[in-house]
């Protein structure tokens, strides 16, 4: 396909030696940018601080013994920590005058289950309230293992049932003490809120109200109802979080004979199996064919102010979001890191046309409303560019199939193939480090190289990629640049298995699969991983173990395995306080079975954590980890 962007590939003046090899961040160019000084101002303001520069000193930035392989059905860290279980699936969120406790049975009715924690725990953001003592942790709840959310599984299906998984998806917000040398949730509290797939919002930004959003229940296309498959999320400067619709497309049944867009979308018959149309039409897509327009945003919640409406922001385009790190410039204009993870899916950044101002959530109501989408391309000579996704752009027209703005956004991945951004290995998590990195994890994808599928990138250089790799970049500039430079952190796998070519500029304990990405207050970079449960500790896997989370000394780039899950589980979020002293880490789907369902006649066949109760079932949980010592995790 041609692009409307001059092709960079000719230009041989690039200061970068070699992609897949290069000198440590510590010894590269380490920008001005950064949150700079009003972001640093409003970060302080919510009793958040921006990372400190690293390298200062001669410890190294982990202090702790890596913790081995293993394939226990438990927790493992390394000596001196511990690690808490709090807010496992079905504990009450503590919404007031509700407290319906966790029956073991999977019995809790779809109106219980809605004031209660929802299921497989995935990103994760810890808000401090210091006037209160207190914080809250906003968890988003990706998807519902419908095996174990109800008693006998889906062998007989009702609408009391697809309520049921409903009000298991969504986001919980509880507010959460340190009290006695544990972390509590309070209960009740005012903060408490349940958001489901069916909690009212409403769209805001280009594409509110476009024609391709309007339904027969919201014929001005303006208030959606709830939110599905929220993978990763971020939380901005003024103290709202972002939360990413992943895979959306798999909730909705589709035609046998998609059109174009729902083909390009992922749209089919049966969708991913949840079978919620057989009992919530709005969930069949052949009557309500503009419903899956309606996901696939990033929503903005406010969690200090429980009576809000969540707000899907069209401006950051329509994907298979799976994460959100929002940045600022040096002048205060926001910017927001967001992948799609599914095979040969894009990088997007936002770019807000006005500046972040202080006075909270309020002050910055329409602030991602307005500014330019760029997707990102990557170039063979380690140069990159961001593609405005703008209409009447190149080529963004009607004669395109671009009538507008808003069609431009809704079809963000057909634009996208116009305008010839790089298709990636699986996008997931991005973080950003005091150097100014950019990363992101590309999970995995087999089909890379095979049969009628795109062959190998420079940015994704290995066919079959079964073992994932991080890239990262610099902003030529200013994080609102439209250039950058990048280079491979690590292609992963471990190098005794079958991928002599898992190197990179990282050494030490070798893993697979990255997903989730945090950059903690000192810069060190954890990493967590997500091998299919259907080939976890298999063949090439054999010698990885569990999922597991490491820690990257941002120096030297050693790698250490700082935790390894429980069975059949993948490690999601990760957050901590402002002090470093505790951090929270999501663990999802403990129990998964090979073919990635439960069944409901053994639900403890695989795992039986956190509980280990004998007529218990595996529920995923936030965990609270602190080193024993009450020093800085990961020292
Ligand atoms: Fe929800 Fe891409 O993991
Ligand atoms: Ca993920
Ligand atoms: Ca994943």
């Amino acid at each position: 396909m041609t692009t409307p962007f001059p092709d960079m590939e000719d230009s041989n003046d690039s200061t970068n030696p070699d992609i897949h090899r290069i000198s440590s961040p510590s010894r590269r160019q380490v920008l001005g940018g950064g949150l700079g000084a009003l972001g640093v101002q409003l970060l302080a303001g919510l009793g958040l601080s921006a990372c400190a520069t690293p390298g200062q000193g001669t410890s190294t930035a982990i202090g702790f013994k890596s913790v081995a392989v293993n394939t226990l059905d438990q927790v493992t860290l390394p000596e001196g920590y511990v690690a808490q279980v709090l807010v496992p699936w079905g504990e009450p969120v503590g919404l007031s005058g509700e407290a319906p406790a966790f029956r073991w049975d999977a019995s809790n009715s779809a109106a219980e289950q809605a004031a209660q924690l929802g299921m497989h725990h995935d990103g994760i953001q810890f808000l401090p309230l210091p006037a209160l003592g207190t914080g809250l942790l906003i968890i988003n709840h990706e998807y519902t293992d419908d095996g174990l959310l109800h008693r006998d599984g889906m062998t007989t299906w009702s609408l009391e049932k697809v309520r049921k998984s409903q009000a298991a998806h969504g986001l919980s917000i509880v507010e959460v003490a340190f009290q006695e040398g544990r972390w509590q949730a309070v209960r009740p509290s005012p903060y408490a809120r349940r958001i489901t797939a069916n909690t009212p919002m409403r769209f805001a930004g280009p594409a509110a109200g476009h024609p391709l959003l309007r339904t027969a229940a919201d014929p001005r296309g303006l208030t959606p109802l709830g939110t599905l498959n929220n993978c990763g999320s971020g939380i901005t400067p003024w103290g709202t979080v972002l939360t990413c619709e992943e895979n959306f497309i798999g909730y909705f049944d589709g035609p046998a004979q998609p059109d174009a867009h729902g083909k390009r979308w992922g749209l089919k018959r049966g969708g991913a199996g949840y079978r919620w149309h057989e009992h919530d039409a709005r969930f069949d897509a052949t009557r309500n064919p503009h419903e899956p327009n309606r996901f696939g945003w990033m929503v903005e919640i406010d969690p200090q102010d429980p009576s809000s409406v969540p707000v899907k922001r069209t401006a950051l385009g329509r994907a298979a979001h799976e994460a959100a790190r929002i940045v600022l410039t040096k002048e205060g204009r926001a910017v927001v890191y967001s992948g799609e993870d599914a095979r040969f899916e894009y990088i997007y950044k936002f770019v807000s046309r006005d500046r972040v101002q202080p006075g909270g959530a309020k002050a910055n109501q329409h602030l991602l409303d307005h500014g330019t989408l760029y997707v990102a391309r990557f170039d063979a000579n380690g140069r990159g560019q961001w593609l405005p996704l703008i209409h009447g752009a190149h080529s963004l027209d009607a004669a395109h199939g671009f009538q507008d703005a808003g069609d431009v956004l809704i079809k963000s991945r057909q634009a996208s193939d116009l305008l010839g951004a790089t298709k990636m290995d699986r996008p997931e998590w991005i973080e950003v480090d005091p150097q100014g990195w950019v990363y992101v994890t590309l999970t995995n994808n087999s089909n890379r190289g095979v049969g009628d599928a795109p062959g190998v990138d420079a940015a994704n250089p290995r066919a079959n990629n079964s073992m994932g790799h991080i890239i990262r970049w610099k902003e030529t500039g200013d994080f609102d640049a439209t250039r950058f430079e990048w280079n491979h952190l690590v292609l992963a796998g471990d190098p005794q298995q079958s991928r002599a070519q898992a190197q990179g500029n990282i050494r030490g304990d070798a893993f697979a699969c990255p997903d989730g990405l945090w950059v903690d207050s000192r810069g060190v970079l954890w990493i967590q991983t997500d091998i299919a449960s259907s080939t976890l500790a298999k063949g090439e896997m054999s010698g990885l173990g569990h999922n597991a989370l490491l820690a990257v000394d941002p120096r030297s780039g050693e790698v250490r395995r700082f935790l390894v899950g429980p069975a059949g589980c993948e490690i999601t979020g990760m957050t901590g306080t402002p002090d470093g002293t505790t951090v929270f880490v999501n663990i999802q789907h403990p129990g998964e079975s090979p073919s990635e369902r439960s069944d409901p006649a053994q639900p403890r066949k695989y795992s039986n954590w956190p509980d280990f109760r004998a007529d218990g079932r595996p529920r995923s949980a936030t965990l609270a980890i602190r080193k024993i010592d009450g020093g800085v995790v990961g020292t």
